[in-house]
């Protein structure tokens, strides 16, 4: 029989594999417990959704709807979309469950995957997962701080440095007309000298040139009016009152008045993180202020605000660490002889009640092959376990990456992994053979 050709991943989309999933996992208890401090609790909204959601909430005329989203016809002929992003979904939620009736501010947060049919590359996948929180039910630039806060909080609990903030303000549904008006004036004027894609977009979707990355477009586009010069009293006023809530709080931010993004339900607030060691998808995460979106989906008014992390990017951004670091198992414990075998079994099982993470050695193998595959794992400590153990009831702990050791009890095994609580708790040393005959 011929053998079959191994199947693999649809392009773009991938497996997240130990040990990079033990940094995933850190990624999303920090988030859980920084959200939860900011009382932000967790929605779940499903991954399909009707397409016109999107096409409504993110825009008919985005890249994101004309060209990257992956669309069916479900049997029944509705027209169905795997989501790109989540802010269009918690938004539709809130207006399905009526929130708005809810006391207070609503504060959501979500994990999960988005779909987008781009051009993959390091950083970018078909099949990527975001961290976000969306702030709905109130228009005060106190919200647009605070979140803003809860990120840099988010970032530095998980040990991310060096990253930058940038803060624009795009305007409200007063000022960005008489904005789009003058700037397709001043894009007129310059057109031929763009681009080709900026040629179209000046015509369809003049703010998406300011987003350009052609080089040689940028002195043109730096001479361009931008939205700053032109915001209404109402928006100029929230944005100078938001930069200084941002200054009390002691969190850099640089404004960048051509941060656009390419999600037309913003208004007013716009920001993005992002982080050298991204590469050329240097954008950690964005997000902004959507005061007209539930409005759009046929909601009430509901301004909001919200950021989306890109996971795969920040899991990129920390890789630096150790793999050491990221090897989640504690304790290779590591027998011989069956004798030394049953009495390692009860040792793991009850180590592990007490939440550490042990490897127990599955097979009868020599010492030397036993401390080799402790170290190919990147296990951090070895337990040694035999019949000479078993009889002075210590065991050997051996330090794989100092290559050092000593002799330990089990109480001081316990308290050294387990904390000094749980060593009160732990069980005495069982009657040994070995140990009857001291
Ligand atoms: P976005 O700017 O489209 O915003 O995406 C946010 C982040 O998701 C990006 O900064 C990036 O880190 C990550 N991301 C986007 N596309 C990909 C991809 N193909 N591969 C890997 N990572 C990617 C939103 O999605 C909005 N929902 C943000 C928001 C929330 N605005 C208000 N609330």
């Amino acid at each position: 029989m011929s053998r079959k050709e191994p199947l693999r991943t649809v392009k773009g989309m991938r497996d997240i594999l130990p040990p990079e999933s033990v940094l995933w996992n850190r990624i999303e208890m920090a988030s859980r417990e920084v959200f939860a401090a900011y009382n932000y609790q967790e929605i779940r909204t499903p991954l399909v959704e009707p397409t016109e959601l999107f096409a409504r909430g993110v825009g008919a005329d985005t890249d994101i709807v004309t060209k990257e989203m992956y669309t069916f016809d479900d049997r029944d002929g509705q027209s169905l979309t795997l989501r790109p992003e989540a802010t269009a979904s918690v938004v539709r939620s809130y207006i399905e469950h009526r929130m708005w009736e809810q006391p207070g501010v609503k504060k959501l947060y979500y994990i999960g995957p988005m779909f987008r049919r781009e051009r993959p590359q390091k950083g970018r996948y078909r099949q990527f997962y975001q961290i976000g929180a969306e702030a709905v039910g109130s228009d005060s630039p106190a919200v647009d701080a605070e979140l803003l806060e809860m990120l840099v909080e988010l970032l530095g609990r998980v040990g991310l440095t060096g990253s930058i903030l940038f803060l624009n303000s795009v305007g409200c549904a007063n000022c960005r007309p008489k904005y789009l008006e003058v700037l397709r004036e001043e894009l007129g004027k310059v057109r031929g000298q763009l681009c080709v894609d900026c040629q179209r977009r000046s015509e369809t979707n003049p703010l998406r040139v300011l987003d350009c990355k052609v080089p040689e477009d940028q002195p043109i586009i730096d001479k361009l009016p931008t939205i700053l010069d032109l915001l209404c009293t109402e928006c100029r006023e929230h944005f100078d009152k938001l930069q200084s809530y941002l200054r009390d709080r002691k969190i850099p931010f640089t404004v960048r008045p051509r941060l656009v993004r390419g999600l037309d339900y913003y208004t007013r607030t716009t920001f993005e993180i992002v982080h050298g060691a991204l590469g050329a998808q240097d954008s950690l995460l964005g997000g902004g202020r959507y005061d007209g979106l539930s409005e759009m989906l046929g909601g009430p008014a509901a301004p909001g605000i919200g950021f989306s992390i890109g996971e795969d990017r920040f899991a990129l951004a920390l890789s630096q660490l150790a793999e050491s670091e990221l090897s989640a198992t504690q304790l290779f414990v590591i027998w011989l002889g069956e004798e030394a075998y049953r009495h390692a079994a009860e040792l793991a099982r009850e180590l592990r009640k007490r939440d550490v993470a042990v490897e127990l050695l599955a097979d009868s193998v020599k010492l030397k092959k036993a401390l080799e595959l402790a170290s190919r794992l990147g296990i951090r400590h070895a337990l040694l376990i035999g019949e000479q153990e078993l009889a002075e009831r210590k065991y050997v702990l051996r330090d794989m990456t100092q290559g050092s050791q000593k002799t330990v009890t089990r109480e001081e095994l316990f308290e050294e992994f387990a904390g000094k609580a749980a060593a009160s708790h732990a069980a005495p040393v069982p009657a040994e053979k070995g140990a009857e005959t001291r």
